[in-house]
């Protein structure tokens, strides 16, 4: 496994292998590797022959006040892990090489519509910072295929989005959440849980298992859902939920009538304490 912390060094470690005849995988994260990420770099193993891996804990999608000093940074372990999994390639910029005259006066990407709703709503200069970042690592690996979770649902429909609308040759590919044993699903911010939020933060996961057992069942009311939805969770003390919505899946415009044959996903965000945690999952196909 080679690692790179410059652009140019990156370009041509990846030059090298695409001469090689090999196809390109790209995994951006922002590092605090757990196995949700492994599963992610194991998917892009198996859709491409030679797999980078970016960490970098990106401020331009950080708002003041948000967590970006203290986001779990682990570089060692990180590249343990990534060694371990397989990776081929690890660029881990610095915030100077990717944004060279600062975030401020940095160029940014915007994706309307997607960017302000749910999560854009109550973060937002979040998204644009998100598609900013993948569109110049997509620039720098210009990688065949990469590999994002589902779990950051939003997330990936506007990276999608951007794919789509700026005709980039890159196939993006989601991958299921990966979760713990009683259902939360797995990110780098469940760190920051302590043993009592953590054992409320399971109401998110009971809250989308009630509401696709209820759909599964014929609930077509998308505000019944809703309802479904916020319940474990407002019943939980110490929990303070920010959003239960149900949308389309590929607009994430909000529903009245979860039909089949319209793709919908339930979404949810909740604080326990200081820590925001977001899931999701298929209502209908
Ligand atoms: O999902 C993440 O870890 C980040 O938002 C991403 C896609 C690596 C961009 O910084």
């Amino acid at each position: 496994m080679q690692v790179a912390t410059t652009i140019p060094s990156a370009r041509q470690l990846v030059e090298q292998a695409r001469e090689d005849g090999r196809r390109i995988g790209l995994v951006p994260t922002m590092g605090a590797l757990h196995r949700g990420h492994v599963a992610l770099v194991e998917e892009c193993r198996r859709l491409a022959d030679f797999t980078a891996v970016s960490i970098f804990v990106n401020p331009a999608q950080f708002g003041p006040g948000e967590d970006y000093d203290r986001y779990p940074r682990m570089l060692e372990e990180d590249l343990r892990k990534c060694e371990a999994a397989g990776v081929d390639l690890v660029f881990k910029p610095s915030a100077e090489e990717m944004y060279p005259r600062g975030v401020p006066k940095a160029t940014f990407v915007e994706v309307p519509g997607l960017s302000h709703v749910l999560e854009g709503e109550i973060r937002p200069t979040h998204f644009r910072g998100v598609a900013t970042v993948v569109l110049a690592l997509f620039e720098i690996i210009r990688p065949d295929v990469a590999v994002f979770g589902q779990k950051d649902y939003q997330q990936q429909a506007l990276i999608r989005r951007m794919v789509e609308d700026l005709h980039m040759p890159v196939e993006v590919v989601s991958h299921q959440t990966v979760r713990e044993s009683d259902g939360l699903a797995l990110s780098s911010r469940n760190a920051y849980l302590d043993a009592e939020q953590r054992r409320g933060s399971v109401a998110l996961y009971k809250a989308l298992e009630a509401a696709c057992k209820a759909v599964a069942g014929g609930e077509s009311d998308a505000d019944r859902v809703r309802q479904i939805l916020r319940s474990p969770i407002e019943s939980e003390v110490g929990a303070t939920l920010d959003y239960a919505e149900v949308v389309d899946a590929e607009t994430l415009e909000s529903l009245e009538r979860i039909e089949p044959g319209r793709a919908s996903v339930a979404l949810l965000a909740a604080r326990f304490g200081k820590t925001r945690l977001i899931d999701n999952a298929r209502l209908t196909e």
